[in-house]
């Protein structure tokens, strides 16, 4: 048997954030306090992130079929995305973190728009840290976009038809300027990936967690990393060709 090598750090974690509603309901306590509660674990996952040396994390906070939900909880979800923004824009500053966003932002209330923009802008600069947040997000909605963009530039000619490659096409992702998520968590103990980011995680790594997410932290981000770092990734070939360095 081989020593332990150095611990394999994933470049980009995606996170299913899953399980407030269970968390508040099995306190008694109404849907949106779990929500709340939720918000104050993004701030120390990003932190740990950082220090185990995650250059992207993305975390899933809304996605296209969230809209379905009674009408509080969306309005109530808006209103706490846009108290995150405006309480995180320093901090993230601070830390020099880039935010990004993956969805269709578009759609999202003016207000909220106006604070994505104005924290993306005020972070553009940054490279090392990049949080990426999943809004109004759904894959297939994403491949749809992505396809409607695609056929517009063969229409008006900038896309060479005879160059259809997934590399070609993948830049009308969202997530055109992202690595692919090397590593995808879900909390709250579901094992589905409900639509998100389908394509980008052909080949990550799934960590399931009973976790709920108002009560994920630092040690169970280390748990699902120090898991990853025991897998073997063998994009379709042998454990033997791995070992050998083939690729
Ligand atoms: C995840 O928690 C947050 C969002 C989907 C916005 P849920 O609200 O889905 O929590 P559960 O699944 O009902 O426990
Ligand atoms: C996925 O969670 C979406 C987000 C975490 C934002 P859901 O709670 O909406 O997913 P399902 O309905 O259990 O598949
Ligand atoms: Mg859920």
């Amino acid at each position: 048997m081989s020593p332990p090598g150095p611990a394999k750090i994933p470049q980009h974690v995606a996170i299913i954030m899953d399980g407030n509603g269970r968390w508040a309901q099995q306190r008694g306590l109404p849907r949106l306090e779990g929500h709340r509660r939720g918000v104050e674990t993004v701030r120390p996952v990003v932190d740990a992130a950082r220090e185990i040396g995650i250059r992207y994390i993305t975390l899933y906070a809304f996605s296209v079929e969230n809209w379905k939900r009674p009408t509080d909880e969306v309005s109530g979800l808006m209103g706490l995305l846009d108290y995150f923004l405006k309480r995180e824009l320093n901090n993230l500053i601070k830390e020099k973190v880039r935010l990004h966003t993956i969805g269709r932002i578009e759609a999202l209330p003016a207000n909220v728009q106006k604070e994505l923009a104005r924290v993306k802008e005020a972070t553009q600069h940054f490279t090392d840290w990049n949080l990426v947040l999943a809004l109004n997000y759904g894959a297939r909605t994403e491949v749809a976009d992505a396809a409607r963009a695609y056929a517009a530039a063969v229409q008006a000619g900038t896309e060479p038809l005879a160059d259809a490659s997934w590399d070609n096409f993948r830049r009308y992702l969202y997530s055109a300027q992202l690595p692919d998520p090397d590593l995808l968590i879900r909390t709250s103990g579901e094992q589905r990936v409900s639509n998100f980011m389908l394509l980008q995680c052909a080949y990550a790594e799934m960590v399931f967690t009973p976790v709920l997410w108002p009560d994920f932290g630092r040690a169970d981000l280390q748990a699902a990393v120090d898991e990853y770092g025991r897998r073997e990734r063998r994009y379709g070939l042998t454990t033997e060709q791995i070992k050998s360095g083939a690729s």
